[in-house]
């Protein structure tokens, strides 16, 4: 009994410092502009932050070329969802700390 609360307990931390991970990429995400052209679950200008993270779910070099992506914008990889509308460069606009948090925040939705 003792065991399955603290189970519970663990479970829910757990849950709890999930959503505030993701709040606080929205947020950074929001700060940094993204959101004009994109949203989690729907194509804006770009693609679905959701369909990022299931295009390149268990590509390992993945990160780091959206890194890359992000800092000096291009495009190519999303033309039939945006009809081949560019993604602008961010860096130096955004820090590069701040980046890898947006990827790591889009690869795990
Ligand atoms: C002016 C509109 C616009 C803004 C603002 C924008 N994006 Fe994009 N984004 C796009 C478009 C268009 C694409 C598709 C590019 C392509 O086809 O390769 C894209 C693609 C992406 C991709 C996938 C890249 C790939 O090669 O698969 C990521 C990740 C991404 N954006 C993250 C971001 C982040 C993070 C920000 C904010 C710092 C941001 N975007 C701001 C338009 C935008």
């Amino acid at each position: 009994m003792k065991n399955k609360v603290l189970g519970l307990g663990l479970g829910l931390a757990v849950v709890m410092s999930g959503s505030a991970v993701a709040a606080e990429g929205l947020d950074l995400a929001k700060a940094s502009g993204c959101l004009a052209c994109h949203a989690v679950e729907k194509k804006v200008v770009g693609p679905a932050w959701q369909d990022v993270a299931a295009k390149y779910k268990g590509d390992a070099a993945a990160r780091d070329v959206l890194v890359s992506k992000v800092k000096a914008g291009g495009k190519g990889n999303w033309n039939e969802v945006t009809g081949g509308v560019p993604m602008p460069p961010y860096s130096p606009r955004v820090a590069d700390a701040d980046i890898e948090k947006l990827v790591d925040f889009i690869l795990a939705l």
